[in-house]
């Protein structure tokens, strides 16, 4: 870990240990990855103003997240499949949040459940929530997010309809799994992967045990998502959502000022800006793109969320700088933990950290309040 300085560290250190049809599911984006691309490209044409002679000898990465205390305005996104990343990839990943301070999301589509998680942790996590068609399962899944005493719910609202993923069609990630030679050799080839997944509590997603539908066909793993997700979904469904669930809210997958118009009105107290890191609609806008416009509209309505291309601590400022409250890294710590476990999650927030700290002294800021676009060079 000594040699690894940067997030793309962790990325091809996750390309070696990981079989290709995970890292790929992990690394890729929709269709031309036009968006994917934009998330990141759109963050680095933001310029920095650097700053001489402040006294910044008291910097301090601490905040609030939704009115509680955090370490650093970072949260890990909700991101499916961390279990086959690495065995219990999901509980690894929280533990790691949790010592870092900051709130870690399970996704629904989690290999370890959240009742896996809420026994191996000792702290509450966020559950993010895809809605399927069978009301009744979603609505057990909820009062299950709050039995594990989850501090809140993230609603995810731009996955209606999947946008397709080339590179897992061609890698044959499908319901059920299909099995190939070329896999198996990249499998046998990595020991160490296998034996944490085999020794992880679960290989199948954990939230949907004795729900899955698997027909006897092998069908895409995004035609079966299609297949059970839920497209009638609108917003007169938050309302049903908000009867059961009492507590906060968060919308994620806006990147439209209309839609951020509504959200705000629905009674959850934050958004996430976001177009689910490249992977749903190709062609639309980089997340940071419509950031600005969304903050001026709603901003002082709800707490704004930020994801979308974030690979370093200067995205993160410069995601701050634009009245981002805080930023969802989804990748930069997948990468981590497809390297490392645990220790690679950790590593990936500390780099953030770290250049999060550099960048705010060189632009003469000690605290993240002080964070506006005073940074940034026009
Ligand atoms: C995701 N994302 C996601 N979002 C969500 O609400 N539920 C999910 O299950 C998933 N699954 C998922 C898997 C993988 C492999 C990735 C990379 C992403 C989207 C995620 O929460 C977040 O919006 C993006 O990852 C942010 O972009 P970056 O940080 O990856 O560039």
């Amino acid at each position: 870990m000594k040699h690894i300085t940067c997030i793309e560290d962790l990325r091809q250190l996750h390309k070696r240990r990981v079989p290709k049809a995970f890292f790929d599911y992990a690394d890729r984006g929709s269709y031309t990855e036009d968006t994917l691309r934009a998330n990141s490209e759109d963050l680095q044409q933001i310029k920095f103003r650097q700053r001489i002679l402040v006294d910044v000898s008291k910097r301090d990465l601490s905040t609030t997240i939704l009115g509680e205390p955090a370490a650093m305005p970072l949260i890990l996104a909700p991101v499916g499949l961390l279990g086959m990343q690495h065995g219990d990839g999901e509980i690894h990943a929280c533990r790691a949040a949790q010592a870092a301070g900051i709130p870690f999301t399970q996704s629904t589509m989690s290999i370890c459940s959240i009742e896996d998680i809420a026994a191996a942790v000792d702290k509450p996590f966020w559950f993010q929530l895809y809605v399927m068609k069978d009301r009744g399962f979603i609505k057990a899944l909820i009062e299950r997010a709050i039995a594990a005493k989850c501090s809140a719910l993230v609603l995810t609202v731009d996955l209606q309809v999947i946008g397709q993923r080339h590179q897992d069609i061609k890698n044959g990630m499908t319901v059920p799994p299909e099995w190939s030679l070329a896999k198996l050799i990249d499998f046998a080839t990595k020991p160490a992967w296998v034996s944490g997944v085999l020794r992880g509590k679960r290989r199948t997603f954990g939230n949907l045990a004795g729900h899955l539908k698997v027909s006897e066909d092998i069908t895409a793993l995004s035609t079966w998502i299609n297949s059970q997700f839920d497209t009638s979904l609108n917003w007169k469904d938050i309302d049903w959502i908000r009867s059961i669930w009492p507590g906060k809210l968060i919308l994620k997958g806006i990147l439209d000022v209309e839609d951020a118009e509504i959200a705000a009105k629905t009674g959850a107290q934050a958004i996430v800006v976001s177009n689910h890191g490249g992977r749903q609609l190709d062609g639309a806008p980089s997340s940071i793109e419509v950031l600005p416009e969304i903050v001026d509209t709603v901003g002082s309505q709800m707490e704004i969320m930020f994801d979308g291309g974030i690979r370093t601590g200067m995205d993160v400022v410069r995601a701050l700088a634009l009245g981002a409250k805080s930023c969802m890294i989804g990748r930069a710590y997948a990468y981590g933990l497809g390297a490392a476990g645990e220790a690679g999650v950790a590593k990936a927030i500390d780099i953030l950290a770290k250049e999060m700290l550099t960048t705010m002294g060189l632009c003469g800021v000690n605290t993240i309040a002080e964070i506006n676009d005073n940074v940034l060079a026009v």
